[in-house]
């Protein structure tokens, strides 16, 4: 008896278990365990009926991730699908958890399903960039209408029980009792009123859809992915073809989309996102520490949003700020900030109470400190700050807390030495704004207790973040390459490229907006201060000087209504501004600088290949982990387009040695000294090598 999918006989129904934890992926020995288990069913006389069932929470996830880049063995899904479709005697698919991907086709291809009440039923492939590729774009919308499969398939959304039963993709729910034993008595009712075998490839899909008007929306909502039309064809297919031509067409065009770098750039992403919480000298059983309260350390900004992520999660949290009305100010802010959420409909108002009630304030730090498990600072970034309130920290909180600074630029191994417990302390880096990014980069200081880098990290996930671990250096991983970005970004300016060109080159690559749009809603001052701070701190690192001209002028961006673009009262929308364009065409004849035409080709080669270099010097230095880790931080902390993979991922796809070339011609170029191949890439480059292995 096969491990995965036990195989026995109750009450003359055949039940094969779905066995392989933790979601019974359809990896290579389950297919061939449920194969087997058909074929014993098929041939055992006594045998009257099958049920097809999950062991444990779920019935199957599909197939299984962890042999998705290994070798498929036979029997594949398909050849299940058809021993299935072969069956003389009623399959009964027994769901409960989820049935999702081939786990959804697996019970397609059965006769009947059935399932418990909280179920939920997906086809989700769309996600990973490709299609169902066993006969889901066949079956489904021969079972549901085409409208409703199309939206399953184009959103990967899944359904619950009850919308499947009204659709028929379920036949019975079973409300009470234990699933099998309902099974086994659903089963042998089907052969006692001899109840057809249901083959959905022998029912036929009726178009209840203009496709042409499909294909025009699903165009528009998946800008850049080629997966939901690709979908669209095939649910045509359904309709217009018999079901084995259909089912070839799926399978040429999941072939092709396994092909494409958009779903090799996605899949890239959700092995990426996996791989965070490996941290090699940090084994996964490293015992973690028991966080059941926080402190935050200033109302502004940051920590309004850190607080709110604590609470939504249900981890109650004490506010604290240096006076009574910066305190307000923060509070009304999340308090605003939560009804606006309640009056789109998006959250409840007695959600919101309950956050709001696990959610108290001081003035004194002393108070919030005292009793938390972790304290956030996020007060101003001025070092002699932080260092003295990491000191009072370090006199009130208790022993065994985590003190925790959410500096975006300070050394946190300098911030650390002002207390007596380094090893209690660590860098939590939010993006702002904190209770909606998903970015957390968790900065490992040289003293950093591996059971705090553990706990931060599994709390991290617990408020719902993505936490990357970063080393200690300016900027850590995100922001030290951004820096690298925004030069190239003020060198095109200088060039002669205008802003609306630089950001439309780079929206159209698939960045969530271009530089100068991103500049306008952080605030032009910000760039401001770090622009002179460099100019001391490293003077070889040499920036476009426009900047500093839209930032003399006050123009901050969205909040002074003016700055790179213009802004209407209470809009967002940049609007182009010719007084922008007439300053720079004044400085540039001012600094006697050579202007020509730029590709928007260059203009992204330029940004993008900034930030892998950079990236790659992160590697070397081994501030970051891995380059996928690197890849995650820019997908959820910088509005990086998934179907690119990350900008580690995309040099890999350019190919090391290109962007070495282009690297190479861009030295002989325009402030040409800024640009040092790192070692790294010219290593890897030369070995035909990537940085994602
Ligand atoms: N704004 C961002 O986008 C961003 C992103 C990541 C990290 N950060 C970092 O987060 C921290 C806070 O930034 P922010 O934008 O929220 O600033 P902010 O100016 O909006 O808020 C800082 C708050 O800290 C309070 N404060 C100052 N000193 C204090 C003290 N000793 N005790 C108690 N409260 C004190 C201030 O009154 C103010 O309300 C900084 O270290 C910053 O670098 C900011």
């Amino acid at each position: 008896m096969s491990d995965v999918a036990p195989y026995a006989v109750r009450d003359g129904v055949a039940v094969i278990t779905l066995n392989n934890p933790p979601v019974n992926g359809l990896g290579n020995a389950l297919r061939a365990g449920i194969a087997d288990g058909l074929r014993k069913a098929d041939a055992d006389p006594a045998v009257k009926a099958v049920v097809l069932i999950g062991a444990g929470k779920a019935f199957s996830g599909g197939a299984d991730i962890r042999e998705f880049n290994a070798r498929r063995e036979k029997p594949d899904l398909p050849d299940v699908n058809d021993q299935q479709d072969a069956m003389k005697k009623p399959l009964v698919a027994a769901i409960t958890g989820f049935a999702l991907g081939g786990g959804l086709e697996l019970a397609l291809a059965c006769h009947y399903r059935i399932a418990t009440p909280k179920a939920q039923l997906g086809l989700p492939e769309v996600k990973l960039g490709i299609l169902p590729g066993s006969g889901g774009t066949q079956r489904l919308p021969r079972i549901v209408p085409v409208s409703k499969a199309v939206q399953m398939m184009t959103t990967g959304n899944p359904i619950l029980s009850e919308e499947a039963l009204q659709l028929g993709l379920v036949d019975e729910i079973v409300q009470n009792g234990d699933l099998l034993d309902a099974a086994v008595v659903y089963a042998n009712k089907l052969v006692a009123e001899k109840k057809p075998l249901r083959r959905i490839r022998d029912m036929s899909a009726k178009a209840d859809v203009d496709f042409k008007k499909i294909r025009e929306d699903v165009a528009k909502a998946s800008r850049g992915y080629p997966a939901p039309l690709e979908i669209v064809a095939c649910a045509e297919a359904a309709v217009t073809k018999p079901f084995d031509e259909g089912r070839k067409f799926e399978r040429e065009r999941f072939a092709h989309l396994m092909n494409t770098t958009e779903s090799k750039s996605l899949r890239h992403a959700f092995f990426a996102e996996r791989q965070t919480s490996k941290i090699p000298d940090v084994p996964e059983d490293t015992p973690t520490r028991a966080i059941k309260k926080a402190a935050v350390i200033g109302a502004g900004t940051m920590g309004g949003g850190i607080a709110m992520s604590f609470v939504n999660a249900g981890i109650p949290v004490t506010i604290t700020d240096a006076t009574q009305e910066a305190l307000d100010r923060g509070l009304k802010r999340i308090k605003e900030n939560y009804a606006a959420t309640v009056s789109k409909g998006r959250l409840k108002q007695e959600d919101m109470d309950k956050r709001m009630g696990l959610l108290k304030s001081t003035t004194s730090v002393e108070e919030a400190a005292r009793d938390a498990d972790i304290v956030i600072e996020a007060v101003f970034e001025r070092m002699d700050v932080k260092q003295d309130l990491f000191k009072r920290l370090d006199a009130v909180a208790k022993p065994g807390a985590i003190l925790a600074t959410n500096t975006s630029t300070l050394n946190v191994d300098q911030i650390a030495a002002a207390t007596k417990r380094p090893q209690d302390v660590i860098g939590t880096h939010f993006f702002s704004p904190a209770n909606v990014m998903r970015l957390l980069e968790v900065v490992r200081a040289k003293k950093t207790g591996k059971d705090v880098l553990a706990t931060t990290m599994k709390l991290g996930k617990q408020i719902r973040k993505l936490p990357v671990v970063s080393g200690v250096c300016d900027g850590f991983i995100g922001n030290r390459m951004l820096e690298k970005y925004v030069q190239q970004s003020l060198f095109l300016l200088d060039e002669g490229a205008s802003p609306q060109q630089i950001d439309g080159a780079l929206s159209k690559f698939g960045l969530a907006m271009g530089p100068f749009t991103m500049y306008d809603m952080a605030g032009n001052d910000i760039g401001f201060e770090i622009r002179k701070r460099r100019a001391k701190e490293r003077p070889d690192f040499v920036y476009g000087k426009f900047a500093d001209r839209i930032a003399e002028k006050g123009w901050f961006g969205q909040k002074t209504g003016r700055g790179w673009y213009r802004y209407e009262p209470g809009n967002r929308k940049p609007i182009p501004d010719p007084e922008v364009d007439k300053m720079l065409a004044d400085y540039r004849k001012e600094m006697g600088l050579k202007t020509r035409t730029i590709s928007d080709e260059e203009i992204v080669e330029r940004c993008m290949y900034a930030l892998a270099n950079e990236g790659a010097h992160i590697l070397e230095e081994g501030i970051a982990l891995r380059a996928s880790d690197i890849d995650m931080v820019y997908l959820t902390g910088y509005g990086f387009p998934p179907y690119r993979g990350g900008p580690m991922f995309y040099a890999d796809t350019v190919g090391l040695d290109k962007v070495l070339a282009a690297i190479e011609r861009f030295q002989k170029g325009y402030q040409g000294a800024q640009w040092k191949p790192a070692p790294l890439l010219v290593k890897l480059a030369k070995e035909g090598r990537r940085f994602n292995q």
